[in-house]
């Protein structure tokens, strides 16, 4: 069942029933001033940080689900509705909910009435514009109050969730002509307040929350609303709000446009007040008279359209199949946009107070927006490797707002400082920048102990050769990308994080998984070496790496498949010889990647194991069989049910390593089926069990053995955005980045026609026409660039505003 469609000219997802299986949302923003919107108009916002900069409330896990938001209200003659469905919920004539590229417009009509409003945060400004557009179908005169209303977080989202006893009296406003600022702490250490406002005259206003709604009122019934008659309430502690309330008269068919701002603004400590208890809004002021007639707003929506024109077209896909055309070029891309802006602190179900930055996700985000923003990519590697330890090892997180480690969450998660080759090189795979190499680099954030990032790199490499276990496999230390195989922490204290607790005493718990990394991204260290002439060092890393492919091979191959790892007494762990969690994807994809088996048939059989026992209707599980009960040796994966996240979920993350293993198989139709099964605009029929946004994947999937398989969870914020876009750009329809120009090698379906993909690469435009003449997957007969025939399947780098056209045959 679906709720919606998609308008792909618009590059928007148009829902057309409110009631959708879960709020379906949006983001707004793309620099320090962030919302996210949902289909109802939920939602809230925050500047630079979700926790310490939250600018409306929100109460997750609420009842009813989503309850709060940017709301407006209209009550004509008794008859309340709101324009986003809720929080009224007067059944809507019309209703549609547009999701776009950083905006979110939603129309609804009651007899006869329209009422569109559109949601968005215009380039380079701190603040949500809100344009409301009202128009009189009808051939009679209609008269109306609209009312606004958004609640007021005290700034440090946790504090105003927790500390009553202070919050209750600490609300601070202040009320000029059509403004409602927000200035509560602004007195004493804050140099920030927020306002909203509208470019209109009021009939009346309130800031007060209870005096708006009456104390015992949700949002879908406010007192002021019903009786159309605002308090003018001034709020002194409590919960500030901001209300506007406007009387509007429409003529047959006459249109009405009103411009609300939420704005954020900093005032340095000499010029914060006017006079005494007075803040100084000339700032706020500023920021209003940007957006007061209809112009300005479309001017914004010109201006961000550009914006998304321009970051998207640096990978296009033309292609028969219209689902894969929207997720490449539209949808997947916007994600991995949003993984950028957020890593995983603010979604639907992260709550934007739990997490920094986490060193591993950061790296593995990048793959997927470095060819859209590489100069910002730049600058995450320096601000993620200015966390690294001088060992190589790494914090797990780093806090966005400091950009400094985060103890709380400690480090050791052994596989974090090989991301970090990944993530460096593909920046320079993309851009051809080996400067950044040579950058400085602080260890630990101490400017005084500085080195290369070069020398970073080699510190991460490093790392895994200092730490190697009993059978010369790498320690895992708290865990490697399966935060939930927590092999040393043997925790059985209620309550106690699984990823922070004190480990076992000389954890000497392997990683098959972590073997792989090594090889792979190890192999992509020698690579950078030896392009820099380091011939010793390479040679010498090349060493370590073939040790390691010889310790995989000894000890990380259980016949049918690899091993996933090593337990604190030297068992395996996803080995045939356990009667649960026999067999785990992560270290397939990862030797497989890395190039392990692929000669001698071992790949065959294990991505032959991973189809027979992983694979299922709606992805591929992470472990089979899933665990049953509680092992206290194995950690956090044992505590979730079976079929749900890292306990036998479809993990979507580790899918495409998958995808990637087949396309080095040369398998392009299984690449593409595991491809299909996730790939979100695919699964748009099955909303209503999948129930997260058809436009975004979701971190995970239920897996075969859980109650409910199919249904998703945790949307938007998840490393299987960027995996999936490299996975499908870069392996299937085969655009490779490397250091010398774009290597071409389609693995693709043997139905495929063809398809044609115009790529954006070192400031030249390439317009790549595969055919399939002869339907196969892959091997190519002939590759000409503008109209020459090339020898091999190397694209130089042409000059620079150049556009060359690249003919791709494939066949033998
Ligand atoms: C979450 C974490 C990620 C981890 C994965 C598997 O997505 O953000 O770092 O690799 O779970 O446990
Ligand atoms: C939990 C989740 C896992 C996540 C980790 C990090 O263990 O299951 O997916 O990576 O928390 O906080």
């Amino acid at each position: 069942m679906k709720f919606g469609h998609f308008d792909d000219s618009n590059r928007e997802y148009v829902i057309t029933n409110p009631r959708t299986p879960y709020p379906w949302i949006n983001y707004l923003g793309n620099e320090d001033f962030f919302s996210i919107v949902t289909n109802t108009a939920g939602g809230y916002s925050f500047y630079k940080d979700a926790r310490l900069r939250r600018i409306t409330r929100y109460r997750y896990n609420n009842v009813p689900v989503d309850d709060g938001g940017k709301y407006f209200y209209i009550n004509e003659n008794g008859k309340l509705w709101s324009p986003g469905w809720k929080p009224v919920k007067t059944e809507l004539d019309r209703y549609e909910c547009r999701h776009g590229m950083g905006y979110t417009k939603i129309t609804s009509e009651v007899d006869q009435l329209e009422a569109e409003v559109l949601y968005m945060v215009p380039l380079g400004y701190h603040g949500e514009v809100q344009r409301v557009k009202l128009t009189n179908h009808s051939d009679r005169k209609r008269s109306f109050s609209l009312f606004s209303m958004v609640e007021w977080c005290l700034w440090d989202a946790l504090e105003d969730n927790t500390n009553f006893q202070r919050n209750f009296s600490t609300g601070q406003v202040e009320i000029v002509n059509s403004t409602i600022y927000h200035k509560t702490e602004y007195r004493e250490r804050r140099n920030h307040y927020a306002f909203y406002t509208v470019n209109e005259k009021l009939r009346g206003f309130d800031t007060d929350r209870e005096v708006f709604l009456g104390l015992y009122n949700g949002f879908d019934a406010p007192d002021a609303v019903v009786e159309s008659q605002s308090r003018n309430s001034h709020a002194h502690g409590w919960s500030p709000i901001a209300a506007h309330h406007l009387e509007i008269e429409l003529e047959p068919g006459e249109e009405k446009q009103l411009i609300f701002v939420l704005g954020y603004v900093e005032v340095p400590g000499a010029d914060k007040f006017v006079e005494n208890q007075v803040i100084n809004k000339v700032p706020a002021e500023q920021m209003i008279a940007k957006f007061q007639k209809p112009e300005d707003v479309d001017r914004a929506v010109e201006k961000l359209a550009s914006f998304w024109d321009d970051l998207l077209s640096v990978y296009q896909l033309e292609h028969s199949e219209e689902e894969l055309n929207r997720a490449v070029n539209i949808w997947n891309q916007y994600q991995c946009m949003v993984t950028f802006n957020f890593s995983r602190s603010a979604s639907f179900f992260e709550s934007g107070i739990g997490r920094g930055m986490g060193f591993r996700d950061s790296n593995q985000d990048l793959i997927g927006f470095v060819h859209q923003v590489p100069e910002r990519a730049r600058e995450r590697i320096i601000d993620i490797a200015s966390t690294q330890f001088e060992d190589g090892s790494a914090y797990h997180q780093y806090q966005p707002l400091t950009k400094k480690g985060n103890d709380a969450v400690g480090s050791n998660f052994n596989d974090d400082p090989l991301w970090l080759i990944l993530a460096c090189d593909e920046y320079i795979k993309e851009t051809g920048d080996w400067s950044i190499l040579d950058v400085m680099v602080p260890f630990d954030n101490d400017e005084s102990n500085k080195a290369t990032l070069f020398e970073h790199l080699k510190r991460s490499f490093y790392h895994v050769v200092h730490n190697l276990g009993p059978h010369q496999l790498p320690l895992i230390g708290r865990a490697d990308w399966n935060d939930c195989l927590n092999l040393n922490c043997f925790s059985e204290t209620p309550g106690e994080a699984f990823q922070t607790t004190e480990n076992k005493e000389g954890g000497v718990a392997e990683s098959v998984f972590i073997a792989g990394m090594f090889v792979l991204y190890g192999d992509a260290f020698v690579k950078l070496c030896e392009k820099r002439g380091l011939d010793k060092e390479a040679l010498e890393a090349a060493g370590h790496i073939d040790d390691m492919k010889k310790v995989v091979d000894e000890h990380g191959w259980d016949g049918l498949w690899f091993i996933r790892a090593y337990d604190h007494f030297g068992e395996k762990v996803g080995s045939n010889e356990r009667e649960e969690g026999k067999i785990f994807i992560e270290s397939q994809g990862m030797c497989i990647m890395a190039g392990i088996g692929l000669e001698d048939g071992r790949a065959r059989t294990a991505l032959d194991s991973v189809k027979e026992r992983l694979d299922c209707e709606y992805g591929i599980v992470l472990n089979n069989p899933a665990f049953t009960k509680y092992y206290v040796q194995y950690g956090e994966i044992s505590t979730y049910p079976e079929g749900y996240k890292e306990n036998a979920g479809i993990f979507c993350h580790n899918n495409p390593w998958i995808m990637i293993a087949e396309t080095l198989e040369g398998n392009g139709d299984a690449a593409w089926e595991y491809f299909r099964k996730i790939c979100p605009p695919y699964l748009e029929e099955i909303s209503d069990l999948h129930k997260t946004e058809p436009y975004v994947y979701s971190q995970m999937i239920a897996g075969k053995d859980a109650f409910k398989p199919g249904e998703a969870k945790n949307s938007w914020l998840t490393g299987t955005a960027s995996w999936n876009f490299y996975a499908i750009s870069q392996f299937i329809l085969g655009i490779r980045t490397d250091f010398d120009g774009l290597v071409i090698n389609p693995v693709i379906p043997k139905a495929w026609d063809g398809y044609v993909v115009t790529r954006k690469f070192r400031g030249a435009t390439y317009r790549i026409e595969v055919s399939n003449p002869t339907h196969v997957s892959t091997g190519i007969a002939e590759v000409s660039l503008n109209g020459e025939k090339l020898e091999g399947n190397l694209v130089p780098i042409c000059q620079e505003g150049s556009v060359n056209q690249v003919g791709v045959v494939l066949g033998k």
